[in-house]
């Protein structure tokens, strides 16, 4: 517990925010219309806090692939923009899990918006130390976490524990690219020292050695490096779009954007995505 205090108080110095709920129901309605309903659709320029968005959420929620009847974690779960997404999307309840009070406090008023709060909990907590009983899940799912996550073992332990026996791990994370480290801030972190980028190799080690087995491990770089040049393309002929993170991150989150564009073109991040499951 020692270890991840510590690693939330450094990481607050790069995503404490407050007000973040209340400014983007009013970013949205500053768009939209002072009537315009709160859905998981009309945030989804907002809150899902990774590169591609909504997109990188449509494809990890089919990797996933939940059924209404499932309960799924979502470990790390930022601001709750997935949770919902894949809770009115497939029907099943999620439980987000994230280290920012911050982050909970906002994840938490947009549930209540979106009137999702009978499928959608949201619990501060670490990943490293869930704060559920052994075998809680059907299905867990972590978007870009690993990265602020020093102890990426005892994440997989972790997400091993509460998933029920024959449960699924589903994973997209950014690694550490041939070329050398990535150029800072990024979104994830300010500086090197908020930033555990795994080797290639790494995210196989770590979750044979939780239990896992693992049902597919892929490269994803050159998919979202196309997608993402393609995402920019648009915004260099549009302009920059009106509903995006940076309402609540602030403008610092142009420049976290363009970082992550040119280390992905310069071989200096990668994209891994996997699937793997506890055995019965
Ligand atoms: C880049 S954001 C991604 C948020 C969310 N998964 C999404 O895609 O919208 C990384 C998130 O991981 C959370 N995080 C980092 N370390 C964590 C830990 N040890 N336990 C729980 N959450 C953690 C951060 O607070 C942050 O919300």
């Amino acid at each position: 517990m020692l270890h991840s205090a510590r690693m939330g108080d450094s990481l607050d110095s790069h995503y404490a925010a407050g007000g973040i709920a209340a400014g983007i129901v009013a970013a949205l309605r500053a768009e939209k219309g002072a009537d315009s309903a709160i859905t998981p659709e009309a945030l989804a320029p907002l809150d899902h806090f990774h590169n591609r968005g909504v997109v990188a959420t449509r494809e990890l929620m089919a990797l996933l692939a939940p059924g209404p009847g499932d309960h799924v974690l979502d470990i790390g779960c930022g601001i709750g923009g997935p949770a919902r997404w894949i809770a009115a999307m497939s029907g099943c309840r999620v439980t987000g899990i994230d280290l920012m009070p911050a982050f909970c406090a906002a994840a938490r008023e947009l549930v209540a918006a979106t009137g999702l709060a009978d499928r959608v909990q949201i619990v501060e907590g670490s990943a490293l130390a869930l704060p559920f009983t052994g075998g809680s899940f059907d299905r867990a799912y972590s978007q870009n976490v690993e990265m602020n996550v020093a102890d990426k073992p005892a994440m997989y332990r972790e997400a091993f524990r509460v998933l029920k026996p024959g449960g699924v791990l589903a994973l997209s994370n950014l690694t550490a690219g041939p070329a050398g480290p990535p150029h800072f801030p990024v979104p994830w972190a300010g500086d090197a020292s908020q930033s555990f980028l795994a080797a290639p190799g790494e995210l196989r080690q770590n979750l044979l050695a939780a239990g896992f087995e693992i049902l597919s491990l892929v490269d994803a770089t050159a998919h979202v490096r196309d997608t993402l040049s393609a995402m920019r393309a648009k915004m260099a002929a549009k302009g920059r779009p009106a509903l995006f993170t940076h309402v609540w991150m602030g403008e610092r989150m142009w420049l976290y954007q363009d970082n992550v564009f040119r280390s992905l073109d310069e071989g200096r991040l990668g994209v891994v995505e996997a699937l793997a499951r506890r055995p019965d």
